[in-house]
This record gives C-alpha cells, sequence and structure tokens, in this order.
C-alpha cells in the first residue's frame, strides 16, 4: 500500500474548486492507499488570522473532510499542529534550502507582490510544507495543480538531503494531480483559479453555500456572446470553466455536454448545472451538519493526533540520527 499525504488550510468558504480539486480525490484514494490528511494550521498562521476564527476554522475543515467522505476508519485524520514533527522537520529542511529557489516560488511572489516586507514564514511556507510530506514516508501526494512547484520543490530537498545525508533519510514523494476540475476558475474573472479569499462571494461556490447563493452564483458566473456551448479555455474561458465544472460532478465528459447542449441557449446549460451543483454539495451538506458540532469530531481528531505522531517520532529520530542532531 502507498503511503498518502495531503492538507487543506484552515480557511473559511472552503469552495468547489477545493473539492473538485482536492478533496474528492482523497476519498477515493483512501480505499487502496494508507492515507494521512491534515488540516495545516501552521501554514495558516502565515498570514495574521484571527485566533477564535483561526480555531473554528479548523474544526470546521475536519468536519468538511468527513463530509467529503473521508472515512477516520480507514484514513489518518489531524491537525498539523498536534504534531511537533513538523516543525521540527520544518527548521531541519530550512537548512537545507536555497533563499533563490524560495524567491522562484510563484505562490510566494503572488503574495508579497504588494507588501514591503513580507512575513519570512510566507517565504518558507514551502518548507513547511515539505516537512508535512516528508515527515510521513509519503509515496503520493494528491493536490490541486497550482501546488505543483511545491511538490518540486519538496522532491529537491528530499533528493539533496538523501545525497548528503543517506539515501534511506527519506522517501522521494510524487505529485498526483487530477485532470477533471484540478483546475476550477473564478465565476467572475475565468482566467483566475477560483479562491477562498477573492471579495466577489459570487466569484466562488462554497460547500456550505444555500441553494439560493449557488443558484445566482453559476447564473452570474461570466460567459462570452457568442452564446455557443463549447469548450475553448482560449478563447472561451467562461463557458469551459462551466463545463469543466458540470464534467467534474457528474462524470459525463465535455464532448458529450457540448452535443447534449448543441443549439441550447447559455441561461439553459446553466440552469442545469445549478441542480447539477445543488444535488452534489446537498449529501455534504448534511454529513456536516451531523458531524461539525458533535463530540465525535474532537474525538476523531486526538486519535488521528496520536497515530500521526507514533509515524512522525520514527521519521524524526532517523532524521537525527542521519544529522548527528542530538544525544546518542
Ligand atoms: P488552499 O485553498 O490553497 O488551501 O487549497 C487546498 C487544496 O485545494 C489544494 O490541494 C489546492 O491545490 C486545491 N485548490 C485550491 N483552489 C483550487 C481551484 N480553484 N481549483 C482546483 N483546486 C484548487
Ligand atoms: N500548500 C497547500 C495549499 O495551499 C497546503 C498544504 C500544506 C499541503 N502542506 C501540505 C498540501 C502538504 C499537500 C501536502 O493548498
Amino acid at each position: 500500500m502507498n503511503r498518502v499525504f495531503s492538507g487543506i488550510q484552515p480557511t473559511g468558504n472552503i469552495h468547489i474548486g477545493n473539492y473538485l480539486g482536492a478533496l474528492k480525490q482523497f476519498a477515493e484514494l483512501q480505499n487502496d492507499n494508507e492515507c494521512i490528511y491534515c488540516i495545516v494550521d501552521m501554514h495558516a498562521i502565515t498570514v495574521p488570522k484571527d485566533p477564535k476564527e483561526l480555531n473554528e476554522s479548523i474544526l470546521n475543515v475536519a468536519a468538511l473532510y468527513i463530509a467529503c467522505g473521508i472515512d477516520p476508519d480507514k484514513s489518518i485524520v489531524f491537525v498539523q499542529s498536534d504534531v511537533p514533527g513538523h516543525a521540527e522537520l520544518g527548521w531541519i529542511l530550512t537548512c537545507s534550502s536555497y533563499t533563490g529557489e524560495l524567491s522562484r516560488m510563484t505562490q510566494f511572489k503572488q503574495k508579497s507582490k504588494e507588501k514591503e516586507s513580507a512575513p519570512t514564514g510566507l517565504f518558507t511556507y514551502p518548507v513547511l510544507m515539505a516537512a508535512d510530506i516528508l515527515l510521513y514516508d509519503t509515496s503520493i501526494v494528491p493536490v490541486g495543480d497550482d501546488q505543483k512547484q511545491h511538490i518540486e520543490l519538496t522532491r529537491d530537498l528530499a533528493v539533496r538531503v538523501n545525497g548528503k545525508y543517506g539515501e534511506n533519510t527519506f522517501v522521494v514523494p510524487e505529485g498526483r494531480y487530477m485532470k477533471s476540475g484540478a483546475r476550477v476558475m473564478s465565476l467572475d474573472d475565468p482566467t483566475n483559479k477560483m479562491s477562498k479569499s477573492a471579495e466577489n462571494e459570487y466569484s466562488r461556490i462554497s460547500l456550505l453555500d444555500s441553494p439560493a447563493k449557488i443558484k445566482k452564483s453559476v447564473m452570474r458566473a461570466t460567459t462570452d456572446s457568442d452564446g455557443i456551448i463549447k469548450f475553448d479555455v482560449e478563447n472561451k474561458p467562461g463557458i469551459s470553466n462551466l463545463l469543466s465544472i458540470y464534467s467534474a460532478f457528474t462524470g459525463k465528459t465535455v464532448e458529450s455536454l457540448e452535443k447534449d447542449y448543441a443549439g441550447s441557449g447559455y441561461g439553459d446549460f446553466k440552469k442545469d448545472l445549478v441542480e447539477v451543483v445543488n444535488s452534489s454539495v446537498k449529501p455534504i451538506q448534511d454529513k456536516y451538519n451531523d458531524i461539525r458540532e458533535s463530540d465525535e469530531l474532537k474525538k476523531i481528531l486526538k486519535e488521528g493526533a496520536e497515530k500521526a505522531n507514533a509515524i512522525a517520532e520514527k521519521t524524526i529520530k532517523r532524521v537525527k540520527e542521519n544529522f548527528g542532531l542530538g544525544i546518542r
């Protein structure tokens, strides 16, 4: 069995991009793999967070993990800061990373663009992500394709450390990028990806949105003026994005959708898409409401942290030995 690891930041507005690009495949992977799913709260504090909101978000995201089909009897679900090995390995890896390679990370460049001085944590964020992955001898990391550069950095760091400190130090992981729905674009500007933080709430569909909000978001979504339902990302990014979303939720290919809707207008297509999205998120919302306020949730996270810690401690021991750290 392969070890799978992935993480999501505890922020509000988990949207259908997160679901189609990440959560849905997390659930699918747990049948044939040993999966570890983390709520990466230490990544969340790379930008200032209100402590109360952060704490709420941790439980919200944990509940969404379970609601999206992650089964705590099959997979380990836990909160990053409950396992000290992440910070420990994060530092050790920081010492093997270069400022040059971190400066090239597009996510850092974007997030620090308008700031005169960026928090150091924002800069070293990818190294902590590498630590998350390498701590568990992970072989597969399911993520959206926006994380590709971070996965490549993780691989580079693993290979570099193994070359210097011993080939047994780390397992070199691979990213697994979902094709359909790997990149869900914003509904109001389909040239940018759907984001948790965009100001316009109609630019995204959050998993916990009401049917009315979903309807409004889809009906308002930017399309173009020629009215032809055709997949063409270059020239028709709006309708192409909606076709991808439809396809990802239903499993129908984009080609078959183009055929089904040949001759229909955007309005009819959008109405059907509203139904598709609403009926897909309904079971998730029902399950979320069941688990969010239950004692069960905290119990799952506590047990998850214990299991994760047992694996992490072994890796830290091996890494410290290879680096010559501590008393032996
Ligand atoms: P984040 O929102 O950055 O915490 O992302 C959590 C997970 O969702 C990561 O695996 C991302 O790659 C994925 N993700 C985020 N936004 C999108 C999007 N618009 N489309 C597809 N996947 C996404
Ligand atoms: N950086 C990821 C994101 O923004 C979240 C993340 C942190 C992650 N650590 C991880 C994803 C480890 C996969 C594996 O989406």
